[in-house]
């Protein structure tokens, strides 16, 4: 089965394209990054889109691609709805023209965070424009698509370029500089490792639903949590953090938008979780 992966360079998609490799045949894209086996293809750009299905003729499409920084989308709407809205849904549509399964990889911040745990079917209320343009990017993919998949996933972490790369890992900076800081001590978020996102859609390709999916790590933690696991794992003091139980950042963010994965173990492609104690120091250890 050959299938394309849009993202190939980002935090996510480094770790999808590794692990599908072992068992598909790959075409990983990417945009200012790309190189090497990666093939530069601008999914805002219609004529590409097009043009890559024609010589390559994927069988699936996981769809990584996005503009995902809350700070960015509210300032850079109309960047954000190309990407995020029309890009996703002319792929899906070109899919679902060339009998290709496509994936759309959402947030769980399509909640607003009130009332957790929420369902596939829960009712959707974003709080800021990053959530909202990825609802978009989810209706206009169930809308064009009726064999379309979504698959919704907490804050991200996994093996980073630099720390500031996941929301999680950049916690550790606050930690190295040794300097009085404010931390987040107000959400609730469920740090979920882009391998185990891998796995999960490694096996959602062996039976390519359709439908809205959700999946999460189970460790629930504040920043503020997360920074004193950091020190405890990597022996470095805490001592000048300081817990903030109001919200922090510009962009609203949900309180606690935890996921409820029964759906997706019900359907079969559930892998269990890594923690963050087991999976961490690894990954901070080349950032120390
Ligand atoms: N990170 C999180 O915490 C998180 C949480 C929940 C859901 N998600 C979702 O998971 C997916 C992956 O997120 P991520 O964190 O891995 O993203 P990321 O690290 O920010 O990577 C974004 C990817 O999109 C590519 N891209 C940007 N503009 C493009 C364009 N015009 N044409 C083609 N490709 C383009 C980038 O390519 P270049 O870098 O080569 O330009 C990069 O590979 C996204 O859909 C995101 O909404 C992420």
């Amino acid at each position: 089965m050959k299938v394309w992966i849009t993202g190939a360079t980002g935090l996510c998609g480094r770790a999808v394209t590794k692990l599908l490799s072992d068992s598909y045949d790959v075409v990983p894209t990417a945009f200012s990054r790309a190189e090497g086996n990666i093939f530069k293809v601008d999914i805002t750009s219609k004529e590409d889109v097009k043009a890559f299905f024609e010589k390559h003729n994927p069988d699936a499409v996981v769809h990584l691609a996005a503009e995902r920084k809350p700070d960015i989308c509210e300032n850079k709407k109309d960047v954000t709805d190309n990407l995020n809205i029309e890009a996703t849904r002319f792929l899906a549509e070109q899919c679902k023209q060339n009998d290709c399964w496509f994936l759309y990889l959402s947030t769980d911040y399509v909640f607003d965070g009130t009332k957790p745990p929420y369902l596939p079917t829960s009712e959707p209320n974003p709080l800021n424009y990053y959530g909202e343009s990825k609802l978009k990017g989810e209706i206009e993919t169930l809308k064009a698509n009726d064999k379309a998949a979504v698959l919704r996933v907490p804050v991200l972490y996994g093996e980073v370029e630099e720390l500031g790369e996941s929301a999680v890992t950049t916690i550790f900076n606050l930690l190295k500089k040794q300097e009085e800081a404010k931390v987040d001590h107000w959400a609730t978020r469920f740090p979920t490792l882009v391998d185990d996102i891998a796995k999960v859609i490694a096996k959602m390709l062996s039976g390519k639903p359709s439908g809205t999916f959700h999946y999460s790590g189970e460790t629930a933690l504040t920043k503020y949590e997360t920074a004193l696991l950091m020190g405890e794992l990597m022996n470095v003091s805490t001592d000048k953090l300081i817990a903030e139980p109001n919200q922090t950042g510009t962009a609203l963010r949900p309180k606690n938008a935890q996921l409820d994965t029964a759906s997706l173990k019900a359907a079969g492609f559930y892998v269990e979780p890594s923690e963050p104690k087991d999976v961490l120091a690894a990954i901070l250890r080349p950032h120390l």
